[in-house]
């Protein structure tokens, strides 16, 4: 294996949310750093830089991940989403997203981006979730303003609406 020099960059390619996109990074450049501050998906936010506080969370290949843990060269040819994929056309929010919104799910919403994509995940995996399940997802996520019954209630009834419209037209929810 080739020696990289002292401050050498190296080419990244990877898919985010469904475009291919290239750019250089040092190997030791963390995911969550790629994506803000090379990329511009700045949607991610990052908090603790130690895996604590979740807000970091994106989706790598469909599965949750904390940036802040990833180094971007292991997204290399991956697929990666963050919570700018989650909104449709005219930046319509997603199912989970309003249910967001009406519940009061959020006040700050500095960690909100990193709990979209936790569920995003787990309501892909898991579209019947009991609440203390809920309640162990999100106890990987640390929100200092809303308390988090308003984020258990959200995502129970978007997982009730999400199956309601798979019911309803079956090819249109992932
Ligand atoms: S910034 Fe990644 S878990 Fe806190
Ligand atoms: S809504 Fe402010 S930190 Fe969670």
């Amino acid at each position: 294996m080739r020696q990289l020099k002292k401050d050498e960059r190296v080419r990244i390619a990877l898919v985010l949310n469904g475009r291919k996109v290239s750019a250089d990074a040092e190997p030791r450049m963390l995911l969550s750093d790629f994506l803000r501050y090379v990329l511009g998906a700045t949607g991610t936010h990052v908090g603790c830089e130690h895996g604590i506080c979740g807000c970091c969370t994106v989706l790598l290949d469909g599965i949750a991940v904390r940036s802040c843990l990833t180094l971007a060269v292991q997204a290399e040819g991956r697929s990666v989403a963050t919570v700018e994929s989650l909104s449709g056309v005219n930046a319509s929010l997603n199912i989970l997203q309003q249910a967001f919104q009406s519940n009061h799910a959020l006040q700050c919403g500095f960690c909100t981006p990193g709990i979209l994509m936790s569920f995003t995940d787990f309501l892909a995996r898991n579209p019947s979730p009991s609440q203390s399940e809920v309640v162990d997802v999100l106890s990987g996520h640390l929100c200092r303003c809303t308390g988090y019954a308003g984020i258990v209630a959200a995502v129970l009834e978007a997982a009730d609406r999400l199956k309601d419209e798979k019911t309803r037209s079956p090819s249109s929810v992932p």
